[in-house]
């Protein structure tokens, strides 16, 4: 079984860059930011202040958040419902950070990240997987890119689901998030000590998914990664 953790904000490119390592190593891919945007979709839907965190804690009790995999896709249900798209939103986006900072959530949910990751080998992305979730990790990395870069991808990954928005839009939302995903005091958003910084700035999904690939046989040998 291996653990490879990827780790950076937003627009970094991770989810699509683990994908792909995911599919060519056969293994699971497990996007953590959907738990998160899960939580953040229930408080938003009981009208309740996402950083009121006595209030959102509250809530906690009420909700049950699993993760399935139906044909290699991961699928996160709440309460038995597949959200789907519905948490993919900007306004979601805001939320799961908001949501995130709460130590009572951050708790909720560390089990469900290390199960799936004792049951299976797995590429997981988030903030904290090689600081909290998975310290023990075969391969940490920390994916970063510039801003006006992460920002474009954003832009266009939205747009290509049909939701309007502009790059300033864009850019200004995702600076907020980072800033506070980086400053909050529970499990903030930064490299682990040990992690691999990887700035995929100049690089496109296949040269990316190549680069991660390729630190991690060094990191596990050729054989690690012959699965
Ligand atoms: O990766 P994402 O954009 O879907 O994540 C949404 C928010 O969830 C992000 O702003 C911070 C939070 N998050 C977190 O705190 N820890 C994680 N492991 C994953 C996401």
């Amino acid at each position: 079984m291996i653990q490879i953790a990827i780790d950076g904000p937003s627009g970094a490119g991770k989810s699509t860059v683990a994908k792909a390592v995911a599919k060519k190593l056969g293994i699971i891919y497990v996007d953590t930011g959907a738990l998160y945007r899960t939580i953040g979709y229930y408080v938003r839907s009981r009208e309740v202040d996402p950083k009121d965190s006595a209030a959102v804690e509250a809530l906690l009790p009420n909700i049950s958040v699993e993760l399935k995999y139906e044909n290699g896709t991961q699928i996160v249900c709440l309460n038995g419902e597949n959200l789907g798209d519905r948490i993919r939103t900007p306004e979601m986006s805001l939320y799961a950070s908001a949501v995130s900072a709460i130590p009572a959530v951050r708790a909720f949910l560390l089990e469900t990240q290390r199960d799936i990751a004792r049951k299976n080998s797995v590429i997981m992305d988030g903030r904290d997987i090689g600081t909290v979730i998975l310290p023990e990790a075969d391969v940490k990395i920390f994916l970063t890119a510039s801003d006006e870069c992460r920002a474009m991808r954003r832009r266009d990954e939205l747009l290509a689901k049909g939701i309007q928005t502009t790059y300033e839009e864009v850019l200004a939302d995702m600076q907020k998030r980072d800033s506070d995903d980086r400053n909050r005091a529970v499990a903030p958003a930064v490299a682990a000590e040990d992690a691999i910084l990887l700035d995929n700035s100049g690089l496109n999904v296949d040269e990316s998914a190549d680069a991660v690939i390729r630190l991690v046989e060094e990191k596990l040998g050729k054989q690690g990664t012959d699965r």
